[in-house]
């Protein structure tokens, strides 16, 4: 195998890459979403899609589901793959990003999932490198994959997403999953309501896509709402705050009572990690409209069609 080249044209991010939602038509999504519907049906006997192809899994941030499902999904098209993470790799020495990106192109990887704390990393590597990136998460930008199996999900519970009422509550502010969920959801004509105190959802969070509000008060964000999507919140992000973390648990986590100002069949999702007794109570947690591991496990069939997609395997 001759050593492959550096990428000359950097103008453009390698076929295949999936770095963001908010770049993307209605017809790319619709075909994510159509070929992860035919994974999840793809039987175990299936001839592999991937075979021997070489997908390096790059997390510079911690994760659970992101990087089981990935992995998991490329194991399910028999393809081989390596973690690295910044603890243990020649990250730890001072290694550039993009240096090692270039030793993993040099060691024959055919794909790279990365997360990575600073948002943008993902554009940077992909227009230094010959390889499809695969953006698992970057900053505070945006997390793709995680938008695209929340609209598998929702799709198998509701007819279509447009006109659909979906509520986001939490701390918005600092979360690629309610930027990439506003994105799509909002491309297909949902009507995305932001819901929380100023600090974690500012007002310009309305200007994020089309047809997006934002409100302070729980009551009136769950009214009539199709969707209920929770987030993850962090105590940390309270210090030096106006608002604290006791009062926020009092205006906002969801218990059943309060899921009644909701539609009566609406769902619950999270992307999880979910805190128990923070965001929402375990009633919610597990309750039978909760959709969060519905979530995880279309996870997997969602990134199998990613990486299919990414490596020029969907046909
Ligand atoms: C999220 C993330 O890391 O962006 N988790 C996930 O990937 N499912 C959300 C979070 O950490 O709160």
């Amino acid at each position: 195998m001759p050593s492959p080249k550096l990428k000359t044209d950097h103008r453009q991010p390698t076929t295949g890459s999936l770095l963001g939602i908010e770049h993307l038509d209605q017809q790319t999504i619709c075909g994510y979403l159509q070929l992860a519907a035919e994974m999840e049906k793809r039987p175990r006997t299936a001839p592999p899609l991937l075979p021997g192809r070489r997908i390096v899994l790059l997390f510079y941030e911690s994760s659970t589901r992101t990087r089981v499902s990935f992995e998991f999904a490329a194991k399910a098209l028999s393809a081989t793959t390596t973690l690295i993470t910044s603890g243990a790799s020649s990250i730890e020495k001072g290694e550039s990003l993009i240096d090692t990106g270039y030793t993993l192109h040099a060691l024959g990887a055919d794909a790279i999932v990365m997360r990575h704390p600073s948002s943008g990393a993902h554009w940077t590597l992909s227009r230094a490198l010959d390889l499809p990136i695969i953006n698992a998460g970057d900053g505070m930008h945006e997390h793709p994959s995680q938008a695209l199996l929340d609209a598998y999900t929702i799709l198998k519970h509701k007819r279509e997403l447009k006109g659909l009422k979906i509520t986001i509550i939490g701390d918005v502010y600092h979360s690629r999953v309610a930027r990439s969920n506003v994105f799509l959801l909002a491309k297909f004509g949902a009507e995305v309501t932001l819901c929380g105190p100023p600090d974690l959802v500012p007002d310009v969070a309305a200007v994020l896509a089309p047809g997006v509000r934002v409100v302070r008060s729980l009551q009136e964000g769950l009214r009539d709402t199709d969707v209920v999507m929770l987030l993850r919140i962090q105590k940390e992000r309270f210090i030096g705050r106006r608002l604290s973390f006791e009062n926020y648990i009092a205006a906002y986590q969801l218990n059943a009572e309060r899921m009644r100002w909701a539609k009566p069949e609406a769902i619950i999702m999270h992307p999880g990690p979910i805190i128990r007794g923070v965001e929402l109570n375990s009633e919610i947690a597990d309750a039978p409209q909760s959709l969060i591991r519905e979530q995880v496990h279309n996870g997997v069939a969602v990134r199998m069609a990613i990486l299919a997609k990414a490596l020029g395997a969907e046909k």
